[in-house]
């Protein structure tokens, strides 16, 4: 189900990429088809798939989210060109091709994060058939969630020394560097659907603890994971000297934690009168993929 799901969602959205990100024959074809090659490349399309579901769960049922939804994969997508660079993680390989930079060069990688992260912006402020003060609350959470109290700082306690930091400074790194993205993913679909703030705040929470267990299973996968499937390097957390949660804690009692994060989150779709059944299986998916 999940699968079938997932691929659905992913000839949807990357038909709208190829229109928001049509080569302009022009001046920028090259920052655009670095954009192309960073977007349209077989991204598993958790985030979007996740605001989308909820916008179903609070009783919508047209298409008029989807230009936040390629927004949000936009920007995740530039959060993992400018991760992959040499003065971040400096891994060579992102969704089984070599790494935006390793493509087109460290300049054209940076401009290309830029333009993914502004030309989301604008796609967002496109947004038809849905009340404007919805589409407002909903960018405002946008920029909130990828900025600095949010993906952005989650980044930069992850370059710092975490070697020597506790557990609980390693769980506000996952909160922020992964949780926000998947947390504002839950909350906009609600916001745009035109749910109270109540069912938002409940959507945020489950967003937030999926983000917590997925980044646990990211950090497991980057030590007992396979390469060629994950379409990443393993070892990078080590290379990198990153103290993660999976090799402090050990990768079993990880696995139970992001379990329980998971369980914690299932709890959450339970306010929602919509059948979450959907959403609901893919968190469990989430939780036992190996890529
Ligand atoms: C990878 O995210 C980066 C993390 C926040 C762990 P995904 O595992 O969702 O990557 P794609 O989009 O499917 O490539
Ligand atoms: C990624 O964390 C977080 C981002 C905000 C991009 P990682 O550095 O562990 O992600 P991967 O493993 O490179 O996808
Ligand atoms: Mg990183
Ligand atoms: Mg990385
Ligand atoms: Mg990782």
């Amino acid at each position: 189900m999940v699968n079938e799901m997932l691929k659905d969602y992913q000839l949807k959205l990357d038909s709208r990429f190829d229109i928001i990100l049509a080569e302009s024959g022009q001046l920028y074809d090259e920052v655009l088809n670095a954009c192309r090659y960073s977007v349209l490349n077989g991204g598993k399309r958790i985030r979007p798939v996740l605001l989308l579901e909820f916008y179903k769960l609070c009783g919508k049922d047209d298409d008029c989210a989807y230009n936040l939804a390629c927004a949000l994969e936009m920007i995740h997508s530039y959060s993992l060109v400018h991760d992959d660079l040499p003065c971040m993680d400096n891994d060579d390989m992102r969704r089984g091709k070599p790494s935006c930079h390793k493509a087109y060069g460290e300049s054209m990688a940076l401009l290309c994060g830029d333009a993914l992260l502004t030309e989301a912006f604008s796609i967002a402020a496109k947004t038809k058939g849905i009340p404007a003060e919805n589409v407002v609350k909903a960018v405002a959470h946008l920029a909130a969630s990828a900025g600095v109290a949010g993906m952005i700082g989650g980044q930069v306690i992850d370059i710092g020394d975490n070697t020597k930091s506790d557990d609980d400074v390693l769980f506000e790194m996952y909160r922020l560097k992964t949780g926000a993205l998947l947390k504002t993913a839950c909350a906009i679909g609600c916001i745009l659907a035109g749910a109270d703030d109540e069912l938002v705040a409940i959507a945020e929470k489950f967003g937030e603890k999926l983000g917590v267990a997925f980044q646990i299973i990211d950090d497991i996968l980057d030590s007992t994971g396979d390469a060629k499937t994950l379409g990443k390097p393993v070892g990078s957390d080590e290379k990198n000297n990153k103290d993660t949660i999976a090799v402090r804690l050990g990768v079993e009692y990880c696995r139970e934690l992001a379990k329980k994060y998971t369980d914690e989150a299932y709890e959450c779709l339970e306010h929602f009168d919509g059948d979450a059944t959907r959403l609901k299986a893919l968190a469990a998916y989430l939780l036992e993929r190996n890529y």
